[in-house]
């Protein structure tokens, strides 16, 4: 091998180690991050637009700016799942490695229920609420394309919490 070859060669390696080192790192604070972020969909969202389903009226009002608030949020989720941040490198992380094994059903499941979010402000707009309620439960569908709806539930892409 020339030395030319060698030192590209070796550039190659060093880069290639880096970006390992990189994800290995950072692990743990994109699993915080995404897992803080998924914990206050609910509180933030999710719980405003079941009380707007049940016709509290304040909530239906409020409901199409909030679904663009949570789509925003949802399109930050998908950048929350790099490879490498499976319990190989943080343990206590509940995403399954089915996400990397079956990443375009895992981006479908969650552009489902990015598209179903969009649908409820659009329905919200109307003031409905027959079918404000018909479509937050295809939203909380959506969340089932993942893992069940209780906090310890599992899932196609969650593990069940211990
Ligand atoms: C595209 C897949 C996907 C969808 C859709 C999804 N989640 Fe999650 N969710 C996950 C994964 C994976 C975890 C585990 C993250 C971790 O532990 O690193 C999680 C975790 C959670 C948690 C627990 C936080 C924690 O610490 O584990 C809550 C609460 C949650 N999701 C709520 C929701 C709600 C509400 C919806 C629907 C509005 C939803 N999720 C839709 C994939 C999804």
């Amino acid at each position: 091998m020339s030395m030319w070859i060698k030192r590209v060669a070796f550039l190659a390696l060093a880069i290639s180690l880096t970006a390992t080192a990189a994800v290995a790192q950072n692990a743990p604070a994109v699993v915080k991050e995404r897992q803080e972020t998924m914990k206050g969909l609910w509180p933030n969202f999710y719980r405003g637009f079941s009380q707007a389903a049940k016709g509290e009226s304040a909530d239906v009002a409020a409901t199409p700016a909030k679904t663009q608030e949570a789509v925003a949020t949802l399109q930050k989720v998908a950048t929350l799942f790099p490879a490498g941040s499976g319990r190989e490198a943080t343990p206590d992380t509940r995403a399954k490695p089915e996400i990397w094994t079956q990443r375009s059903a895992f981006d479908a499941a969650l552009t489902k229920l990015v598209s179903e979010t969009q649908k409820l402000g659009d329905v919200a707009k109307t003031g409905n609420i027959e079918a404000v309620k018909a479509q937050f439960a295809a939203v909380s569908e959506a969340c089932g394309g993942c893992h069940g709806g209780p906090a310890k539930s599992g899932g196609t892409f969650r593990f069940e919490a211990q």
